[in-house]
């Protein structure tokens, strides 16, 4: 299957997604890595190693116009798949709907606690016994679509956020590869595949 990753930042998770396609036998390939900040070190990442880029700024732009040059991207890469790895926009629900069932993201919180931001700052002051990570499928509602796969990271004893953000960050390199070569190998969903003839046909 060919996965287009959207990025803002650093891009550790695409790289992970990327190195773990490139293992024998990974059933997805990186086949676009697109970024609203064409400053993002993610981008720079794909580039050195061959992968396409798009960098479009959001900047000054209406937000379903920067979505739709975005998806175009993604279609022309020939992109089956969308993976948000610390794409830091909402995305418009038109473009949601589109994709739904082929967009997952990546979220440092055991979902269904703590949507949103400062995660583990907020597990943390809740003194929780352990934060950790989610992939889920996105929709329209920030963080909320179907959970795909989960790992738990105990929380230690005098942890700070950037301490367990750390140590989540391991857990996310394990956990985002697995779950997107699992999801893009799942059996046919005639379920689903009905329930998207439905909502098109309304
Ligand atoms: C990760 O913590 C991810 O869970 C969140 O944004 C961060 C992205 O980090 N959505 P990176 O750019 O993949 O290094």
């Amino acid at each position: 299957a060919r996965v287009a990753v959207f990025v803002s930042g650093r891009g550790s998770n695409m790289a992970a997604l990327l190195y773990a396609s490139r293992l024998p036998g990974a059933p997805y390939e990186v086949a676009l890595v697109a970024s609203n900040d064409p400053d993002a070190e993610g981008l720079a990442l794909a580039e050195a190693e061959g992968v396409a880029t798009f960098a479009l700024s959001h900047r000054g732009k209406a937000r379903g116009d920067h979505d739709s040059a975005m998806e175009q991207a993604a279609r022309e890469a020939g992109a089956e798949y969308i993976a948000l790895a610390g794409y830091m926009r909402i995305l418009t629900p038109g473009f949601v709907q589109r994709w739904e069932g082929r967009m997952l993201n990546i979220h440092p919180s055991l979902l269904p606690n703590y949507t949103g931001l400062d995660t583990h700052a907020r597990a943390i002051a809740a003194g929780d016994s352990h934060g950790g990570v989610s992939v889920h499928l996105v929709t329209e509602d920030l963080d909320a679509g179907e959970v795909l796969g989960q790992i738990r990271v105990a929380i230690r004893a005098g942890e700070t956020a950037d301490s367990l953000a750390e140590r989540v960050r391991f857990a996310e390199h394990q956990l985002y590869p697995r779950v997107l070569a699992r999801h893009v190998s799942r059996p046919f969903d005639a379920e689903w595949l009905l329930g998207r003839v439905r909502a098109l046909a309304l």
